[in-house]
């Protein structure tokens, strides 16, 4: 088969280094791709959010056999439901399903129509309206820009004044655009044991009949270490969860992730793909934090290299509504991943910095924001490479992570140090 990965980021990269292990693979496309998907597939120079040219490119390429759509934009715009339409089979969900990560406001709303445990929420379209709530509720209190806003049109707001700030900033100035015509406003939740609230995101592949969990991962969203700074888009993830157990996961498949995929099939959006629950656990048991329509990044680094089935087999399998027939296996171990990214990430940053990787040992370099120019492995994005290292431990997967990291540079690179310590004590 001949697949076309959609997207420009380290998951896509992760997903072909996957589907190069296919038996069933022989050639890889990847539009636009990076400096590391170049090395394994044939990067395709063509904006993925131009539908007329991505649609043209897929009539003139018949040897394509298979389209992963990955980001969450293409997804949202409905790119799955336009190549369908040709005849193309694809993984990920329609616009229809999308709207799950789509609309943060849609997903609050099935989670209180299919009492899907989240967190208590109002959605306004009235900044008076929603002014009254903040100050009626009180600090502290969580507002989200209900559209897609890069992962950082959430704020946590400790103090009513931030809140209203805050408020303004999504509503009058319209800080994440569109976005924020509409805001969620939702109680601030307690972790169980840890503040911030222990999160865990658990992926998993759906084809609208059967939901099979993957092993899960952690992400560490903001900027520096201690889990401070600012939102970014993940400075690093390690699998598997600490504090997840078998009974954990069976509580949260009875609880939230098949009645997930039953109230979307209720509401005639059948969702077929990768879907990503963001949980929280809570002084009040686990609860849905997010969803999102797709792969994680940089989940997706630290899953995927565990998986020991082929994942040709599974996206089929997905497409053709019979994930139940294919036996889902995973490695024993840990696996961890570490961002490097650019010195002023997630704010004001230069590109073209050259880039030297020396003695890597066993990890895996997984490209992110990367090109060539002039010959030579330039950055090209904020989040410029994540180095992905298996072990027997998550102890050992860092340990490898961060020797590696430290034989690659450019100017101002920068990481978080503490990628994979968190939640130790389960
Ligand atoms: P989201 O983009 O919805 O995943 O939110 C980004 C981050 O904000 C999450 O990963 C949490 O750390 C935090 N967050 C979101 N909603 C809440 C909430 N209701 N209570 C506490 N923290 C939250
Ligand atoms: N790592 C978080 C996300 O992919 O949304």
């Amino acid at each position: 088969m001949n697949v076309l990965v959609i997207g420009n980021g380290g998951r896509e990269h992760a997903i072909l280094l996957a589907l190069k292990k296919s038996k069933r693979v022989e050639k890889l496309y990847c539009m636009k791709g990076n400096a590391g998907t170049a090395e394994i597939a044939e990067n395709v120079d063509i904006d993925y959010m131009n539908t007329e040219a991505v649609k043209d490119y897929v009539s003139a390429h018949p040897e394509i056999d298979y389209i992963v759509v990955a980001p969450d934009d293409p997804l949202a715009a409905g790119l799955v439901d336009e190549l369908e339409a040709m005849g193309k089979r694809c993984f990920g969900p329609n616009k229809a399903a999308a709207i799950i990560e789509s609309s943060k406001a849609y997903a609050k709303e099935l989670m209180k129509k299919y009492k899907i445990p989240t967190a208590e929420s109002e959605t306004f379209e009235s900044y008076d309206k929603a002014l009254e709530y903040i100050r009626k509720k009180g600090a502290p209190i969580v507002l989200k820009a209900d559209g897609l806003a890069l992962g950082k049109g959430v704020l946590v707001c400790e103090t009513l004044e931030q809140a209203e700030e805050g408020l303004k900033e999504i509503m009058l100035d319209k800080a994440f655009g569109t976005a924020g015509n509409k805001t969620v406003i939702e109680e601030r939740m307690r972790g169980l044991k840890y503040t911030p609230g222990e999160e865990v995101s658990v992926l998993a592949f759906t084809d609208g009949k059967t939901i099979v969990p993957m092993i899960t991962s952690c992400d560490h969203k903001r900027a520096n270490d201690g889990d401070i700074g600012l939102n970014t888009g993940g400075m690093g993830t390690f699998s598997p969860c600490p504090f997840w157990t078998k009974k954990l996961e069976k509580q949260v498949m009875k609880t939230i992730m098949v009645p997930t995929m039953k109230a979307l099939n209720a509401e005639g959006r059948k969702f077929k793909g990768c879907l990503y629950f963001g949980l929280m656990r809570t002084d009040k048991g686990m609860k849905v934090v997010e969803y999102n329509s797709r792969f994680g990044d940089p989940e997706t680094q630290v899953v995927l290299p565990m998986l020991k089935t082929d994942l040709m087999d599974i996206f089929e399998a997905v497409t053709e509504e019979r994930l139940s027939e294919v036996k889902i296996e995973w490695e024993d171990g840990a696996c961890v991943c570490v961002v490097l990214a650019s010195g002023g990430y997630p704010e004001k940053y230069e590109k073209g910095k050259e880039i030297t990787i020396g003695d890597i040992g066993d990890t895996t370099v997984v490209h992110a924001g990367t090109a060539i120019k002039d010959g030579k492995l330039v950055t090209n994005g904020g989040r410029v490479l994540g180095v992905v290292a298996k072990g027997k431990d998550i102890e050992e997967a860092r340990k490898k992570a961060y020797s590696a990291a430290e034989n690659i540079s450019w100017e101002n690179m920068h990481c978080r140090k503490d990628i994979g310590i968190k939640y130790r004590e389960g």
